[in-house]
Protein backbone atom coordinates (compact mmCIF):
# COMPACT_ATOMS: atom_id res chain seq x y z
CA UNK A 1 0.00 0.00 0.00
CA UNK A 2 1.48 3.60 -0.87
CA UNK A 3 0.79 6.05 1.81
CA UNK A 4 1.14 9.73 1.24
CA UNK A 5 0.51 11.80 4.42
CA UNK A 6 0.65 15.97 4.13
CA UNK A 7 1.22 17.73 7.03
CA UNK A 8 0.71 21.49 7.92
CA UNK A 9 0.72 23.92 10.76
CA UNK A 10 -1.91 22.05 12.52
CA UNK A 11 -0.07 18.99 13.24
CA UNK A 12 2.78 21.09 14.99
CA UNK A 13 0.08 23.47 16.98
CA UNK A 14 0.50 21.31 20.09
CA UNK A 15 4.10 21.17 20.20
CA UNK A 16 3.79 24.76 20.97
CA UNK A 17 4.21 26.56 17.58
CA UNK A 18 1.74 28.58 16.74
CA UNK A 19 0.04 28.05 12.99
CA UNK A 20 0.25 30.66 10.41
CA UNK A 21 -3.10 32.38 10.16
CA UNK A 22 -4.40 34.15 12.95
CA UNK A 23 -7.89 35.92 12.72
CA UNK A 24 -6.06 39.41 11.51
CA UNK A 25 -4.02 37.44 8.95
CA UNK A 26 -0.80 37.89 10.12
CA UNK A 27 1.96 35.81 11.06
CA UNK A 28 2.76 36.66 14.17
CA UNK A 29 1.80 40.34 13.95
CA UNK A 30 3.48 41.21 10.67
CA UNK A 31 1.97 41.28 6.82
CA UNK A 32 3.05 37.74 5.02
CA UNK A 33 4.56 40.08 2.54
CA UNK A 34 7.04 42.08 4.97
CA UNK A 35 8.50 38.58 6.04
CA UNK A 36 7.75 35.87 3.22
CA UNK A 37 8.32 36.92 -0.08
CA UNK A 38 11.75 37.22 -1.96
CA UNK A 39 10.86 41.50 -1.99
CA UNK A 40 10.08 41.58 1.37
CA UNK A 41 13.78 40.22 1.83
CA UNK A 42 15.15 42.58 -0.73
CA UNK A 43 14.14 45.56 1.25
CA UNK A 44 14.50 44.71 5.05
CA UNK A 45 16.87 41.55 5.11
CA UNK A 46 17.39 42.45 8.79
CA UNK A 47 13.55 42.61 9.71
CA UNK A 48 13.27 39.09 7.60
CA UNK A 49 16.44 37.36 9.42
CA UNK A 50 14.72 39.13 13.02
CA UNK A 51 11.59 36.89 12.13
CA UNK A 52 12.84 33.82 11.39
CA UNK A 53 15.91 34.19 14.02
CA UNK A 54 12.64 34.17 16.46
CA UNK A 55 11.31 31.75 15.41
CA UNK A 56 14.20 29.08 14.81
CA UNK A 57 15.11 29.94 18.79
CA UNK A 58 12.09 29.20 19.54
CA UNK A 59 11.80 26.26 17.95
CA UNK A 60 15.40 25.41 19.34
CA UNK A 61 13.68 25.46 23.01
CA UNK A 62 13.76 22.40 24.97
CA UNK A 63 9.68 22.95 25.54
CA UNK A 64 9.48 22.10 21.88
CA UNK A 65 8.74 18.41 21.11
CA UNK A 66 7.13 16.41 19.30
CA UNK A 67 3.21 15.16 20.27
CA UNK A 68 1.55 12.35 19.67
CA UNK A 69 0.93 12.87 16.24
CA UNK A 70 3.89 13.31 14.94
CA UNK A 71 5.14 10.09 16.79
CA UNK A 72 2.30 8.28 15.64
CA UNK A 73 3.55 9.03 12.04
CA UNK A 74 6.42 7.74 12.61
CA UNK A 75 6.07 4.67 14.82
CA UNK A 76 3.57 3.72 12.00
CA UNK A 77 6.37 4.39 9.37
CA UNK A 78 9.13 2.06 11.41
CA UNK A 79 6.00 -0.52 11.59
CA UNK A 80 5.41 -1.06 8.16
CA UNK A 81 8.96 -0.12 6.90
CA UNK A 82 12.30 -2.40 7.74
CA UNK A 83 14.49 -0.35 9.74
CA UNK A 84 17.51 -0.40 7.21
CA UNK A 85 14.69 0.13 4.23
CA UNK A 86 15.08 2.83 1.95
CA UNK A 87 12.08 4.40 0.68
CA UNK A 88 13.02 4.21 -3.51
CA UNK A 89 9.46 4.40 -4.13
CA UNK A 90 7.71 6.93 -1.67
CA UNK A 91 5.67 4.42 -0.85
CA UNK A 92 5.46 5.72 2.77
CA UNK A 93 5.89 9.87 2.49
CA UNK A 94 5.39 12.51 4.61
CA UNK A 95 5.25 16.17 2.72
CA UNK A 96 5.39 18.62 5.48
CA UNK A 97 5.18 22.29 4.83
CA UNK A 98 6.32 22.88 8.23
CA UNK A 99 9.38 24.12 8.37
CA UNK A 100 9.83 22.83 11.92
CA UNK A 101 11.98 19.54 12.22
CA UNK A 102 9.38 17.65 14.23
CA UNK A 103 9.38 15.10 12.23
CA UNK A 104 12.27 14.25 12.02
CA UNK A 105 13.25 14.44 15.58
CA UNK A 106 9.71 12.19 16.09
CA UNK A 107 11.95 9.71 13.95
CA UNK A 108 10.16 10.07 10.35
CA UNK A 109 12.67 8.49 8.12
CA UNK A 110 10.95 9.83 4.27
CA UNK A 111 10.11 13.29 4.92
CA UNK A 112 9.95 15.97 2.30
CA UNK A 113 9.76 19.73 3.53
CA UNK A 114 8.18 21.17 0.58
CA UNK A 115 8.79 25.01 1.91
CA UNK A 116 12.19 24.35 3.40
CA UNK A 117 14.06 23.87 6.66
CA UNK A 118 14.48 26.29 9.40
CA UNK A 119 17.07 24.68 11.01
CA UNK A 120 19.36 25.54 7.53
CA UNK A 121 20.58 28.44 5.70
CA UNK A 122 21.10 29.12 2.05
CA UNK A 123 23.71 30.88 0.13
CA UNK A 124 22.57 33.53 -2.02
CA UNK A 125 24.70 33.25 -4.75
CA UNK A 126 25.48 28.76 -5.26
CA UNK A 127 22.42 28.13 -3.65
CA UNK A 128 24.11 25.85 -1.28
CA UNK A 129 22.39 24.67 1.53
CA UNK A 130 24.15 24.52 5.18
CA UNK A 131 22.88 23.36 8.36
CA UNK A 132 21.99 26.44 10.56
CA UNK A 133 20.95 26.77 14.22
CA UNK A 134 22.16 30.29 15.38
CA UNK A 135 20.83 33.39 14.33
CA UNK A 136 21.66 34.84 10.63
CA UNK A 137 22.45 38.78 10.24
CA UNK A 138 23.22 40.99 6.90
CA UNK A 139 26.79 40.47 8.44
CA UNK A 140 27.05 36.87 9.10
CA UNK A 141 29.98 35.37 7.86
CA UNK A 142 29.77 33.11 4.79
CA UNK A 143 30.42 29.36 6.50
CA UNK A 144 32.79 28.54 3.33
CA UNK A 145 34.84 31.91 3.33
CA UNK A 146 34.66 33.29 7.13
CA UNK A 147 37.62 35.20 7.00
CA UNK A 148 36.16 37.13 3.62
CA UNK A 149 34.20 40.30 4.28
CA UNK A 150 32.91 40.48 1.21
CA UNK A 151 30.90 37.58 1.33
CA UNK A 152 29.07 38.43 4.88
CA UNK A 153 25.59 38.52 4.97
CA UNK A 154 25.23 35.88 1.99
CA UNK A 155 22.78 33.49 3.60
CA UNK A 156 19.03 33.61 3.37
CA UNK A 157 17.18 31.49 5.47
CA UNK A 158 16.42 28.24 3.80
CA UNK A 159 12.25 29.02 3.40
CA UNK A 160 9.79 28.92 0.48
CA UNK A 161 8.62 32.14 0.05
CA UNK A 162 5.70 33.08 -2.30
CA UNK A 163 5.91 33.19 -5.59
CA UNK A 164 8.90 30.78 -5.06
CA UNK A 165 8.45 27.42 -5.98
CA UNK A 166 8.05 24.81 -3.23
CA UNK A 167 10.54 22.14 -3.27
CA UNK A 168 10.45 18.15 -4.63
CA UNK A 169 7.22 18.84 -6.74
CA UNK A 170 7.93 16.21 -9.36
CA UNK A 171 8.46 13.50 -6.76
CA UNK A 172 5.13 14.84 -5.03
CA UNK A 173 3.24 14.21 -7.81
CA UNK A 174 4.35 11.35 -8.12
CA UNK A 175 3.73 9.74 -5.01
CA UNK A 176 -0.31 11.27 -5.60
CA UNK A 177 -0.06 9.68 -8.38
CA UNK A 178 0.07 6.35 -7.26
CA UNK A 179 -1.47 6.56 -3.49
CA UNK A 180 -3.48 4.32 -2.01
CA UNK A 181 -4.17 6.38 1.55
CA UNK A 182 -3.76 10.18 1.72
CA UNK A 183 -4.02 11.96 4.42
CA UNK A 184 -4.25 15.42 4.98
CA UNK A 185 -3.33 16.67 8.53
CA UNK A 186 -3.80 20.37 10.11
CA UNK A 187 -3.44 22.46 7.18
CA UNK A 188 -6.01 25.05 5.77
CA UNK A 189 -5.98 24.06 2.41
CA UNK A 190 -5.70 27.60 1.07
CA UNK A 191 -1.90 27.61 -0.23
CA UNK A 192 -1.57 26.08 -3.49
CA UNK A 193 0.54 23.81 -4.52
CA UNK A 194 -0.04 21.95 -1.40
CA UNK A 195 -3.60 22.36 -1.19
CA UNK A 196 -3.83 20.74 -4.94
CA UNK A 197 -2.19 17.51 -4.03
CA UNK A 198 -5.19 15.66 -2.99
CA UNK A 199 -6.24 16.14 -6.91
CA UNK A 200 -3.75 14.56 -7.85
CA UNK A 201 -4.27 11.40 -5.78
CA UNK A 202 -6.25 8.65 -7.96
CA UNK A 203 -10.11 8.25 -7.43
CA UNK A 204 -9.41 5.02 -5.88
CA UNK A 205 -6.94 6.38 -2.96
CA UNK A 206 -8.73 6.73 0.00
CA UNK A 207 -8.32 10.45 0.97
CA UNK A 208 -9.06 11.61 4.73
CA UNK A 209 -9.14 15.02 5.83
CA UNK A 210 -8.12 15.29 9.82
CA UNK A 211 -8.50 18.94 10.93
CA UNK A 212 -10.33 20.76 13.83
CA UNK A 213 -12.67 21.96 11.42
CA UNK A 214 -13.81 21.87 7.62
CA UNK A 215 -11.14 23.95 4.76
CA UNK A 216 -12.16 24.81 1.57
CA UNK A 217 -10.60 21.43 0.39
CA UNK A 218 -12.23 19.23 2.48
CA UNK A 219 -14.79 18.16 -0.48
CA UNK A 220 -11.92 16.44 -2.25
CA UNK A 221 -11.79 13.78 0.76
CA UNK A 222 -13.72 10.83 1.47
CA UNK A 223 -13.47 10.65 4.89
CA UNK A 224 -13.29 13.70 7.93
CA UNK A 225 -12.01 13.63 11.16
CA UNK A 226 -12.21 16.94 12.94
CA UNK A 227 -10.28 17.43 16.64
CA UNK A 228 -6.89 17.69 17.84
CA UNK A 229 -4.24 15.82 15.59
CA UNK A 230 -2.34 14.76 19.37
CA UNK A 231 -5.44 12.61 19.50
CA UNK A 232 -7.24 11.91 15.89
CA UNK A 233 -3.54 11.07 14.46
CA UNK A 234 -2.89 8.04 16.62
CA UNK A 235 -6.75 7.19 17.00
CA UNK A 236 -6.98 7.15 13.39
CA UNK A 237 -3.51 4.61 12.22
CA UNK A 238 -4.80 2.04 15.60
CA UNK A 239 -7.78 1.64 13.76
CA UNK A 240 -5.74 1.70 9.88
CA UNK A 241 -3.86 -0.75 11.84
CA UNK A 242 -6.75 -2.89 13.06
CA UNK A 243 -7.86 -3.15 10.11
CA UNK A 244 -4.79 -4.68 7.83
CA UNK A 245 -4.55 -7.68 10.61
P1 LIG B 1 -2.47 27.31 8.48
O1 LIG B 1 -2.10 28.13 9.66
O2 LIG B 1 -2.96 27.98 7.28
O3 LIG B 1 -3.62 26.29 8.90
C1 LIG B 1 -3.50 25.46 10.00
C2 LIG B 1 -4.65 24.48 9.96
O4 LIG B 1 -4.49 23.60 11.04
C3 LIG B 1 -6.03 25.12 10.10
O5 LIG B 1 -6.89 24.57 9.13
C4 LIG B 1 -6.48 24.73 11.51
O6 LIG B 1 -7.88 24.48 11.59
C5 LIG B 1 -5.72 23.43 11.72
N1 LIG B 1 -5.37 23.15 13.11
C6 LIG B 1 -4.99 24.02 14.07
N2 LIG B 1 -4.69 23.38 15.21
C7 LIG B 1 -4.89 22.06 14.95
C8 LIG B 1 -4.75 20.88 15.73
N3 LIG B 1 -4.33 20.91 16.98
N4 LIG B 1 -5.04 19.70 15.14
C9 LIG B 1 -5.47 19.64 13.85
N5 LIG B 1 -5.61 20.72 13.08
C10 LIG B 1 -5.32 21.91 13.61
O7 LIG B 1 -1.24 26.39 8.17
P2 LIG B 1 -0.85 25.60 6.84
O8 LIG B 1 -2.04 25.01 6.19
O9 LIG B 1 0.26 24.70 7.19
O10 LIG B 1 3.76 28.48 3.58
O11 LIG B 1 -0.30 26.77 5.96
C11 LIG B 1 0.17 26.45 4.69
C12 LIG B 1 1.30 27.36 4.32
O12 LIG B 1 0.86 28.68 4.47
C13 LIG B 1 2.50 27.31 5.22
O13 LIG B 1 3.37 26.23 4.96
C14 LIG B 1 3.17 28.58 4.89
C15 LIG B 1 1.98 29.49 4.85
O14 LIG B 1 2.02 30.44 3.92
C16 LIG B 1 4.92 29.08 3.34
O15 LIG B 1 5.60 29.58 4.20
C17 LIG B 1 5.34 29.02 1.90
Amino acid sequence: MNILILTGAGISAESGIPTFRDANGLWEGHPVEQVATPQGFARDPSLVHAFYNTRRRHLLSPDIRPNPAHIALAQWEQELLAPSADHPADDFLIVTQNIDDLHVQAGSRNVLPMHGELLKAQCLESGKVFAWRDDLTVDTPHPEAPEDDSKRGWLRPYVVWFGEVPLGLDRIEKAAARADLFLAIGTSGLVYPAAGIVQCTPPKCRKIEINLADTPTSPAFNEHRHGPAGIEVPKLIAELRSNSQ
